[in-house]
């Protein structure tokens, strides 16, 4: 198949920062009037894998496509434009959506004009594209993370002059607004507040996937926090790699604390935000976290490692003692504070003395919830280089401890919950069992009860009867939490 290539991704290219300013770019899209005929009728999937941000980035896309006059479909198998939003942080995120490639070859037998597309972080990786090129021939479009707005136009290439289309660029990045967005669901939503990632933590890819550190104005965030007020959503969470840093790039002055404030001021019922960066969480952003009532008592602070040498090969610029210190005025200043985390076992070289530390610090932070995850190296990052002789059979046993130590944190923490009347924001019917609704807690914590489906989109009482490990049961009452 002939290639046409706009652009293709350089991990050089993409380490590179500049004092440039950030552009921002308010977008029209054009669409051809023949990709407009052509899509009536016609069915797009999006399958996302990954973050929040990719999580959005695929509402965006299937605004696009909307847009466009292509119609969303939940059927792989009778889509004429499948589109795979894909995910780089670890080996094993990517190891799914090849095998999910592999599987779109039958589609590609059956529809010759379909368009298979990969985008998202995993293409911004030369290593990957290379291999997509090479043996999937299936896949007729490759795009970016910077890409998405040309989404229209790659299609029309890809489609009317059947060659494979290859955009993806490394470049710093602007801050692209107006793009249509379609909301996967009705009454919870992601902000973006800024994009990319500065921090450069060596077993991290997304610096070199998601491009310099750039904030929207507040201006642009409030008011697509208002829209959403308007349209009757009850809770938005404000998204950014490092949500800290907001403002740092802009020249007027701007903080997330300031920001944080401002939109709880515009009266949305529940405010989160993620993820915080435990080395510049500052005591502005804890008052105004404590101050309002509509910003949810949950922090999503990743520790990584409880060991001060491995915190330092990690680039992660904070101490655990800086952290635990953080950690206890965190607990003190806001009330009925719930706090979760991410940790990496294995980084290279890690001794058992680190690894205990690790496990010291779990017992110290009294966790609500966690992720954990096994050190994945990663092309192009530092700590790929970096030697490591601790076999694969002790890190998994590792893990397998952390994860333990984790649960009885987690339990325990659960328990607490038993007894108390908790205000609940209803998500659907639980997975489990029809007859229950589910929904979670402002500590986002999950909550299984009975009720009545109507109770889905509000926040109702509920009181906690009995805690596992990762949920609660509960019963619906009249009154309402003091
Ligand atoms: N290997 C394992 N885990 C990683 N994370 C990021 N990069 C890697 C990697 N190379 C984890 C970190 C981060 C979370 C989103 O993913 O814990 O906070
Ligand atoms: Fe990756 Fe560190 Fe940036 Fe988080 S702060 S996205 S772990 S580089």
């Amino acid at each position: 198949m002939k290639e046409s290539i706009h652009d293709i991704p350089s991990l050089e290219v993409a380490k590179k920062r500049t004092r440039n300013p950030i552009i921002i770019r308010h977008e029209t899209l054009e669409i051809p009037y023949r990709l407009r005929e052509y899509a009536k009728g016609k069915r797009y999937f999006v399958r996302t894998y990954g973050c929040q941000a990719n999580v959005v980035d695929s509402e965006t896309i299937s605004g696009i496509l909307d847009e466009i006059g292509f119609v969303s479909s939940q059927d792989v198998e009778n889509s004429d434009v499948i589109i795979l939003n894909t995910c780089a942080v670890r080996e094993n995120a990517e190891d799914k959506v090849f095998g999910e490639v592999g599987s779109l070859k039958r589609i590609r037998d059956l529809n010759k004009k379909a368009v298979i597309a990969v985008c998202g972080c995993m293409v911004q990786e030369p290593h990957i594209v290379e291999a997509l090129r090479k043996k999937y021939p299936q896949v007729n479009l490759l795009f970016g993370t910077h890409n998405i707005a040309h989404l229209p136009s790659l299609l029309d290439e890809a489609i009317f002059e059947e060659k494979r289309v290859i955009d993806i660029t490394s470049c710093e990045g602007e801050v692209i607004e107006d793009l249509p967005l379609k909301r996967q669901e009705e009454f919870k939503a992601f902000v973006n507040i800024m994009y990319g990632c500065d921090k450069f933590c060596t077993y991290c890819i997304v610096p070199y996937t998601r491009g310099k550190q750039r904030s929207r104005t507040k201006d642009a965030i409030l008011k697509e926090v208002q829209d959403l007020l308007n349209r009757g959503y009850q809770e938005v969470t404000l998204l950014g790699q490092n949500v800290n840093a907001y403002g740092k790039d802009l020249k007027d002055g701007e903080s997330f604390a300031s920001l944080l404030e401002d939109v709880a001021k515009l009266g949305v019922p529940r405010i989160r935000f993620t993820t915080s960066h435990p080395w510049d969480f500052n005591d502005d952003m804890i008052h105004v976290i404590a101050k309002y009532k509509n910003i949810m008592p949950f922090i999503h602070l990743p520790l990584q490692s409880g060991s001060n040498e491995i915190l330092k090969r990690m680039g992660r610029r904070y101490t655990i003692e800086s952290y635990l210190e953080l950690v206890d005025k965190l607990r003190k200043e806001i009330p009925d504070l719930a706090l979760s985390t991410d940790i990496i076992v294995g980084f290279p070289n890690e001794s058992d003395e680190d690894f205990e530390a690790t496990l010291s610090a779990v017992r110290k932070c009294h966790y609500d919830s966690a992720f954990t995850f096994i050190y994945s190296p990663r092309v192009g990052t530092p700590a790929a280089k970096m030697e490591d002789p601790i076999s694969r059979e002790t890190k998994g046993k590792r893990f397998n401890r952390l994860v333990e130590a984790l649960e009885e944190s987690i339990s325990a923490k659960a328990k607490e919950y038993v007894g108390k009347v908790y205000d609940v924001l209803v998500d659907g019917v639980s997975k489990k069992d029809e007859s229950m609704l589910s929904g979670y807690t402002e500590q986002n914590k999950l909550v299984n009860f009975k009720g009545d489906i109507s109770y889905v989109g509000k926040i109702v009482p509920v009181k906690i009867i009995e805690s596992h490990t990762y949920s609660l049961i509960g019963e619906m009452v009249d009154e309402k939490r003091d």
